[in-house]
């Protein structure tokens, strides 16, 4: 099967230029203007914006999780991030503590093999670092592909490890060749904070906002990146939110060291104010929290200046019913907030559009610099000869609105009803198939391809 995409304005992290691409495949096999080619179809892109794949590093699919069960399966998550126009996501394998590594992905694989729509990679979240653990590590480098490791500096008593465990295991990555990606917040100052305020009867969804202040992110950055220094491990916090963080970021790199900085969609566009309605603000209960505006430029002014390389989700979705679990209690609400089939819209109507971003820093930071840091690329995160044909038509006039009543999500509320956006997903090639047109999702259950990623270098 051949296909050719005419005259799109095809747009990476460097270039922005219009011409053909030719598909033989699944890899995209030429680029040029009017290419002398006969393909088996023709995709007219005029007008259009033509981008690579998106990629989500930070989603959470049929992840058991605060006594229950992330919304989104394999199956509907990744279908629902195709029509978004994210082709690939990495998905969060738990460790459970006093259990193996091995355990763990063979749990998850049950769940995602042969079920996903989109393609898929597994970050392994190590929650119990031990002598055992640490002999698998290199087998999940040199055979399985997984070649990051996740690491919770909160959710005390679940998944959260000490800083002993920390120097451990930075220290055997980094012999494997691999990355320590990091929730990074004070578990215990949360823990404390999130006592006091049950103990005084402060149980709405405002006090998880309160239990988690600036400071347990901006400290536990910080402490990160010395771990990260001190052993020469490649590090990247995830999901960070706040100016405080960033500041502790930015003190390490002027030390010379890098330490990625992936935010999410929502903290560059929500803001902590969601909690001062009641019960409602359940919808936006996740770690850490929503925070302040200032801190949303600081993240926009971070993602300009190249302190922040990523844009993921953090999707971890809930049914309202699953979030009446803490209608009582915020401590009991489960955290996350749904964003898979938003997230390329979202960035580029609040991030393009309005001129926060150029074109090419959009692809940089949800495509290509996601690959790259994560051992992807170039078959995946970019629009090359060779590389996979991943690749989205995008109309950057188009508006639409957002809505639980039509998004693809398993999850019945939209974190973001009633948003009216500029630019749309119209089609969506995976791997050499076009896997969404016209609103239609044209590949099946079993299509998504588990990726096995090369050992990462810590330089992008
Ligand atoms: O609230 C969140 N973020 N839920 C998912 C788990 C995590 O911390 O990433
Ligand atoms: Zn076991
Ligand atoms: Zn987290
Ligand atoms: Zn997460």
């Amino acid at each position: 099967m051949s296909i050719l995409i005419k005259n799109g304005r095809i747009v990476t992290a460097t270039d922005d230029y219009v011409a053909d691409i030719f598909v033989e495949g699944e890899t995209i096999s030429a680029i040029g203007k009017n290419l002398p080619v006969e393909a088996d179809s023709t995709i007219d892109a005029s007008g259009k914006l033509v981008f690579p794949g998106g990629i989500d590093p930070h989603v959470h699919l049929a992840m058991p999780f605060m006594g229950t069960f992330s919304s989104d399966t394999h199956e509907t998550g990744t279908r629902a991030a195709l029509f978004g126009g994210t082709t690939t996501v990495i998905d969060f394998v738990l460790q459970k503590q006093g259990h193996s590594l091995k355990e763990a992905l063979a749990d998850w694989n049950s769940r995602a093999r042969g079920t996903t729509v989109g393609d898929y990679s597994f970050h392994m979240a190590v929650t119990d670092f031990n002598e055992d653990t640490k002999a698998e590590i290199k087998e999940m480098v040199e055979t399985e592909g997984i070649t990051s490791f996740k690491t919770f500096m909160a959710y005390k008593g679940a998944l959260m490890i000490d800083d002993r465990q920390m120097i451990g295991l930075m220290q055997e990555v980094k012999k494997q060749g691999g990355m320590v990606t990091v929730h990074a917040t004070n578990g215990d100052v949360i823990d404390y904070l999130t006592a006091k305020h049950r103990s005084e009867g402060k149980l709405a969804p405002l006090y998880h906002y309160l239990s988690q202040p600036e400071v347990t992110e901006a400290e536990a950055s910080g402490r990160f990146a010395d771990m990260a220094d001190y052993t020469g491990c490649p590090g990247y916090i995830v999901h960070m939110t706040c100016e405080g963080a960033l500041n502790a970021v930015r003190n390490a790199t002027r030390r010379n060291q890098k330490v990625f900085v992936e935010t999410c969609i929502q903290y560059l566009i929500l803001d902590a104010s969601l909690y001062e309605s009641n019960f409602e603000g359940a919808k936006w209960v996740m770690s850490p929290p929503l925070r302040e505006k200032k801190d949303q430029q600081s993240l926009w002014a971070g993602i300009n200046q190249g302190l922040v390389q990523v844009v993921a989700t953090d999707h971890c979705p809930f049914m309202w019913e699953q979030k009446l679990m803490g209608k009582d209690d915020f401590s009991k609400i489960p955290n996350g907030h749904p964003a898979i089939e938003n997230r390329m819209e979202l960035l580029f109507s609040e991030g393009v559009h309005k001129g926060k971003i150029t074109p090419n820093k959009y692809v940089e930071v949800a495509c290509t610099n996601p690959a790259k840091i994560f051992g992807m690329f170039p078959r995946k995160g970019t629009i090359a000869i060779g590389s996979d044909a991943d690749i989205v038509i995008f109309d950057p006039n188009e508006t639409h609105t957002l809505s639980a009543k039509t998004h693809h999500m398993n999850v019945d509320y939209s974190g973001y009803e009633g948003w009216e956006l500029t630019g749309k997903v119209k089609t969506v090639l995976l791997r050499g198939k076009v896997a969404i047109d016209d609103d239609k999702c044209l590949v099946d259950k079993g299509y998504g391809q588990f990726i096995k990623r090369s050992k990462v270098s810590g330089k992008i």
